[in-house]
């Protein structure tokens, strides 16, 4: 019998249609029965209790590439994006651009892509289809391809079941630089008959694929755009440094405000992103509940300082390693930071999950984990995603404490206590974790499991750990180079 019958996951295994976009019906987890699960071949068997040991790297942000894949649409000549994962999220899009008339080689360098958008053209649905429930990005393709064509087709959209996840906040933006948007049960049509005009406006809530759909749409509109209560997180900064490359004129003002004039014309890019902070935080949290030592090449201290405060909190120890440029006769060093277990108990926190500067939810899933063998009570209050904890169940069936409830254990206003949902967690640790077989809901909580299974004592069954490659490159390589034993049945 399963532990936790679940998903399968994010990526898109089907495209499906609805009514709305608006706001998407969250799909409770469908059920992978007993025969299912017995026929798969996408599982991983762990045999855990090693620690982990050794250095890895960590690429481009998974975050940031995939949204600076979708601006290269709005040059006018080609645009180069260096150190990119091989992930899926980024085979998506380059599927989608290519659909377009994006023409996407591979650069000169291993993980370098070149973009040429010089005949961007309409897709049909059915091409377009093909993509649908693959991923969240489509949806910023709106601005881009109003802005080159004049019309636009959203498919449905994919991305990790982690609640409802609507796209309100986006559509209303959209409407408020002059975007018709008309919803059809095969996805969305969107046309600009009279262009799209800079506009002032307010987000409810600082999303960031939002405040990255403004920022698409508002570099090539006419006059000036004000955008208020915006996501600032490191990704966005670093897509408006893609976006400035391009010839925007982009201010980013205290107090969440981004003031953006629009420009009759951008050209492509030269790019190197910001390294992945959610996979380098994974990492870590792997190195400390397995009892291991991680380095990881590429990470950057800026960028996770949040992570890093908790991370040294709960008793783990790290260091920071600044990066040397080669000199004569000195190779140079890549910069990173190792993360290690000190030996010892770790120590009980608390933590709130929250839009950029605060831990972000991503953070979350992996660290649980290792709070499962911190000493006390530990509280993870989830001020991001109103269900993004039902992965703890599987924690507890492999032996955790963990109790999950509907108030707000934290002193951030969160918009869930209100609304009944499930969002705040009590780990009550340390707990001896146990062999289990697992079936993976999510990315984040994906990665979650496969660190409770590599901590835990005894062999588990991983299954749907081909989701993992969503946004993880190589993981399976990177387990290896750290000394896990896995291995595919
Ligand atoms: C991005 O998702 C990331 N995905 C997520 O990473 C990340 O968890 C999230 O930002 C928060 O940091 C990508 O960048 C591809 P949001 P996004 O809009 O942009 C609500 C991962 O595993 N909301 O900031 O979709 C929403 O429901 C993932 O790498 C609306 O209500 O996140 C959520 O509660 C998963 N209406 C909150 O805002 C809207 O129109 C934040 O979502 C849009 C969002």
């Amino acid at each position: 019998m399963l532990p936790w019958a679940t998903t399968r996951g994010c990526p898109g295994h089907r495209p499906r249609h609805r009514g709305s976009q608006d706001i998407q019906p969250h799909r409770y987890p469908a059920p992978l029965d007993a025969l299912e699960v017995a026929l798969t071949d996408d599982v991983l068997v762990v045999h855990g209790g090693t620690p982990l040991e050794g250095r890895i790297r960590v690429r481009g942000a998974k975050n940031l590439v995939s949204k600076a894949m979708v601006a290269a649409l709005l040059g006018d000549s080609p645009s180069r994006l260096y150190d990119l994962p091989k992930i899926r999220d980024v085979e998506v899009v380059r599927g989608l651009l290519g659909v377009h008339g994006v023409k996407v080689t591979d650069g000169d360098e291993d993980g370098a892509l070149v973009l040429d958008p010089a005949n961007v053209e309409s897709a049909s649905t059915d091409q377009i289809n093909v993509h649908a429930g693959s991923s969240r990005i489509p949806i910023l393709f709106c601005g881009p391809l109003l802005h080159r064509l004049g019309h636009a087709f959203i498919p449905d959209l994919g991305g990790c079941h982690i609640g409802p996840r609507p796209i309100d906040f986006h559509l209303q933006a959209l409407r408020e630089f002059g975007a018709t948007v008309d919803k059809q049960p095969e996805g969305l049509h969107l046309s600009a008959p009279n262009g799209l005009h800079g506009t002032k406006f307010a987000l409810p809530y600082p999303s960031v694929g939002a405040t990255e759909q403004v920022l698409l749409t508002a570099v090539m509109a006419e006059g000036v755009t004000e955008l208020r209560n915006a996501a600032v997180e490191p990704e966005i900064v670093d897509l408006i440094c893609v976006l400035q490359k391009m010839g925007a004129i982009i201010k980013v003002h205290t107090d969440r405000v981004i003031e953006i004039q629009g420009v009759p014309k951008l050209h492509g890019y030269s790019h190197r992103p910001i390294p992945d902070r959610i996979e380098a935080a994974s990492w870590a949290a792997a190195a400390l509940a397995t009892r291991g030592h991680v380095e990881v090449l590429g990470a950057e201290q800026a960028d996770m300082m949040t992570f890093l405060n908790i991370f040294r909190s709960v008793g783990g120890e790290y260091e920071v390693t600044d990066a040397r440029p080669p000199r004569l006769n000195d190779p140079g060093q890549e910069g990173g930071i190792r993360f290690w277990h000190p030996g010892g108990e770790l120590k009980s926190v608390a933590l709130e999950t929250d839009v950029h500067p605060g831990f972000m939810t991503d953070w979350q899933q992996p660290l649980v984990v290792a709070l499962t063998q911190a000493r006390g009570l530990s509280i993870v209050h989830e001020t991001v995603y109103e269900q993004r904890l039902g992965y703890t169940s599987a924690l507890n069936s492999m032996g955790a404490n963990i109790q999950v409830y509907r108030d707000c254990l934290g002193g951030t206003p969160c918009r869930f206590g209100r609304r009944n949902f499930k969002h705040s967690a009590v780990i009550a640790g340390p707990s001896k974790l146990h062999a289990a077989d697992l079936v993976i809901p999510d990315l984040r909580a994906g990665f979650s499991h496969l660190i409770a299974a590599l901590a835990a004592e005894g062999t588990s069954r991983v299954y749907g750990v081909d989701l993992i490659n969503r946004g993880y490159e190589d993981f399976e390589a990177k387990l290896a180079d750290l000394g896990a034993h896995v291995e595919r049945p």
